[in-house]
């Protein structure tokens, strides 16, 4: 028997009540769309081949596998007949298929890694033609039923709309994924008929037709029956999501990682947390995102793409391809955008923006700041209000500001211009010039006094009396 692998990935359908211009298996779940769950599933069998049956919204979902599973082939099945006409057409495409042929269903994005290896190993060790994955559910209701002799050997499948009242009753489901022999299952498949309630080639039947032409088949049951569940409407995406999230969640605080309200955490399947990290209420951790031991994130913090390093803390806080530094400081209500770069212990503090900035090591920008295309060094002082005028209209420019720099309150900064290590620029000014290591930049108007202005133009007001009282007038009644 050969040793090869392959699979192959039913995603044709469009999912009419997903009432969507999207198709189904691109909806997202937790950092990847349906149908990359499924594709990082069969991963786990190390396929010689893989390939993705597309149909309905066939360039969508090509464009999609294009990025995310450059190595899985695709064939088009540009009439939906049925889950048999599917895998006919895949067959058809690559006759040399031989050894194990897994398939499974595009929107079943819930089926583990651990338990496509088992059914393969199941199936290549009891030198099974058709393995089929079951589960055993409360509600079988819209499933094939799995039909069983008195001995409990698998007889055939019979889909819900088919079955009779006896069959009805079966709680044991076709979850759609299935192992076989490759041989066996060509010579079955051109053997399918329409003899059903869709008038469609049912995959289902392959199990019968085998068995009846003298091959043994059989069944694996799953132990967690919510990994068959597949998605139908959003109502069914949202539980999915729920169920992925459990699962996930469950695994990292297994792994070490403290969360203080997994019911409001969100970590994609894609994020990674180290053990030793606290996870506050309200948190989301998406794509590529990874956070080291030791970090605080949350409460109410989205990031994505974005790197924590040990220690760190964020709070209340959105960054988006953002590197945080170990022992940095984020929030709370900072907002990093892309390329923002946090070195070790640097601090972003209150409604401070930045984009395309390197924040040195020991740097502050403790409150109402926007930085962009700008270059902090080491233990520089952004004051309160201070701004990279980045943007003339029609390009961007940068800002240098050197170590140990003190940039006063309300400055803004007009790129390009560099503020040289050790400087200060004061606060209130306009810098359009560089300013030199060591020196002081100022740039705004000296401060003049119009002496008793108040009496002579505002005479009796609140402030009048507060003046003469100030001043020690005698006979101002208090205020
Ligand atoms: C199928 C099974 C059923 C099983 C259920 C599990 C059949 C006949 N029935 O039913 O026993 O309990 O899955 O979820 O196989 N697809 C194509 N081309 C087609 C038809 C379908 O690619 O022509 C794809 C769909 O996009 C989907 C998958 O195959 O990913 C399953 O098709 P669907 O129509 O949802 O089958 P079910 O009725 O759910
Ligand atoms: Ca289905």
């Amino acid at each position: 028997m050969s040793s090869e692998r392959s699979a192959i990935i039913l995603a044709a359908g469009l999912g009419t009540r997903m009432k969507s211009s999207k198709p189904k298996m691109l909806h997202e779940m937790l950092g990847r769309p349906l149908l990359g769950h499924v594709l990082q599933a069969t991963r786990a069998i190390g396929p010689d081949q893989r390939i993705v049956v597309v149909g309905a919204a066939a360039d969508q979902v090509t464009a999609f596998l294009d990025e995310a599973a450059p190595d899985a082939a695709t064939v088009l099945q540009a009439e939906q007949l049925g889950t048999g006409h599917a895998v006919r057409t895949a067959v058809e495409a690559f006759p040399d298929l031989a050894g194990t042929v897994i398939v499974a269903c595009g929107d079943t994005p819930l089926l583990r890694p651990d338990t496509l290896a088992e059914l393969v190993e199941v199936h290549e060790k009891t030198r099974q033609a058709v393995t089929v994955l079951t589960a055993e559910v409360e509600d079988p209701s819209g499933f094939g039923r799995i039909v069983r002799d008195g001995e409990g050997n698998v007889l055939r499948n019979v889909e819900h709309r088919d079955a009779d009242l006896a069959e009805l009753a079966i709680r044991e489901i076709n979850s759609g994924t299935y192992a076989f022999d490759a041989e066996v299952l060509r010579e079955q498949l051109f053997k399918l008929d329409t003899a059903n309630d869709q008038g469609e080639l049912y995959l289902t039947d392959v199990i019968e037709l085998a068995r009846e032409a003298g091959h043994p088949v059989g069944a694996v049951v799953v132990d967690d029956p919510t990994e068959v569940l597949g998605c139908n409407d959003r109502a069914q995406l949202a539980a999915l999501r729920r169920i992925l999230q459990r699962r996930i969640n469950t695994e990292l605080m297994k792994a070490g990682v403290t969360m203080e309200d997994p019911d409001t955490t969100w970590i994609d399947a894609t994020a990674k947390v180290a053990p030793d990290v606290l996870v506050r209420p309200g948190v989301q951790l998406k794509g590529a995102t990874a956070v080291d031991s030791g970090a605080e994130i949350g409460p109410d913090t989205t990031l994505t793409d974005t790197i924590v390093g040990a220690g760190a803390v964020v709070v209340r806080s959105h960054a988006d391809q953002a590197t945080i530094g170990e022992n940095a400081h984020v929030g709370p209500f900072a907002h990093l955008r892309p390329a923002s770069k946090l070195a070790e212990k640097a601090k972003v503090g209150a409604f401070v923006e930045t984009k395309n900035a390197e924040i040195g090591p020991g740097a502050k920008a403790n409150h109402l700041a926007y930085l962009g295309d700008a270059a902090v060094g080491a233990d520089a002082n952004i004051g309160c209000g201070v701004i990279t005028a980045n943007y003339d209209g029609v390009s961007k420019h940068r800002t240098e500001i050197g170590e140990g720099a003190f940039i006063g309150c309300d400055s803004v900064l007009v790129a390009p211009v560099a503020i040289g290590d050790g400087a200060y620029v004061a606060a209130g000014s306009t810098i359009v010039k560089d300013v030199d290591p060591g020196d002081l930049g100022v740039a705004r108007a000296r401060q003049a006094s119009l002496e008793d202005w108040v009496a002579k133009k505002r005479p009796g007001t609140v402030s009048d009396k507060a003046a003469r009282r100030a001043k020690g007038e005698a006979g101002v009644a208090e205020a």
